[in-house]
């Protein structure tokens, strides 16, 4: 199949891009680094000329509920239209865990948007909700990281490896179009500060972390919000071995 990955040269894209071309697919890089920009359209035609599925895997700039929406929701738009005209049967997208049970995130506001346009739009779809990925701990230090010191919320996850995400993506979008899948989660839960500490140590990485809920993630996302359904499919990597794998 020849499947165009918005998103491409991100964390998921380009793994997901790779797992894809592991089994024989032709893939399509799309990205703003490579020539095609998803908010004004630019190169998006060509792009998709003969693409059977396209999985989006983009990401928007951090930013406040409006522009975050706004950006999703815009290369969404233009993005959902160019398949149209180019006749492309399957969407995938990349959505979150929980975004619908926390109302005071951006990110998780741009991330409904994202859904809403997919589910009521003119192409096929399935929406795979993720819950975060195994590196997030280390990404959420970095947003806050000042002198040595670092906030962090005592989130708690259940994480997933960012090469077992981009298998099941790379699968959904060889398939049919499902609609809403089930959560996919990794396979056991954890504490947010504690996954950073261990990063950071896997790391050799000295920094204070300062457990609250008064910085980007607030109480809203406390308790079990953000861990998958019951019924959720559940991928094996666990934190320990990807921490391992890292560590080298
Ligand atoms: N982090 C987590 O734990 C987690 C968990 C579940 C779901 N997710 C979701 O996973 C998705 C992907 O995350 P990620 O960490 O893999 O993202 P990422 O590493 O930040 O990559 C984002 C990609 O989007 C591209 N992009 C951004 N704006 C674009 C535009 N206007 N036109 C074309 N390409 C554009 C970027 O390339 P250019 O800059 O070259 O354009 C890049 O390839 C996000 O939507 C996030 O909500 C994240």
């Amino acid at each position: 199949m020849r499947i165009a990955i918005a998103g491409a040269t991100g964390n998921i894209g380009a793994r997901t891009a790779a797992a894809l071309e592991r089994e024989g697919h032709e893939v399509v890089r799309i990205s703003r680094s490579l020539g095609v920009d998803l908010l004004t359209g630019a190169g998006l035609d060509d792009a998709l000329t003969g693409v059977d599925a396209v999985v989006d895997a983009t990401n928007a700039p951090a930013d406040d509920r409006d522009g975050t929406v706004t950006y999703l929701g815009t290369a969404t738009g233009n993005l959902l239209a160019a398949e149209e005209r180019a006749g492309v049967r399957h969407h995938v997208l990349l959505s979150i865990v929980g975004i619908h049970a926390v109302d005071g995130n951006a990110h998780y506001a741009g991330k409904r948007e994202q859904e809403r346009l997919v589910a009521d739009g003119p192409v096929p779809w399935t929406i795979v909700p993720v819950t975060q990925f195994h590196d997030f701990a280390e990404m959420v230090v970095g947003w806050a990281e000042q002198d040595g010191t670092a906030t962090i919320a005592p989130l708690l996850v259940q994480p997933i490896a960012p090469d077992d995400v981009a298998d099941v993506l790379a699968e959904l979008a060889t398939g049919t179009p499902l609609g809403r899948h089930v959560d996919v989660a990794g396979p056991e839960p954890q504490d947010l500060v504690d996954m950073a500490r261990r990063t950071l140590r896997a790391r050799g990485r000295t920094v204070k972390l300062v457990p609250t809920w008064s910085g980007v993630f607030g109480t809203q996302m406390a308790g079990e919000v953000l861990l998958p359904g019951k019924d959720a499919r559940l991928a094996p990597t666990t934190f320990d071995q990807w921490l391992g794998a890292v560590a080298g």
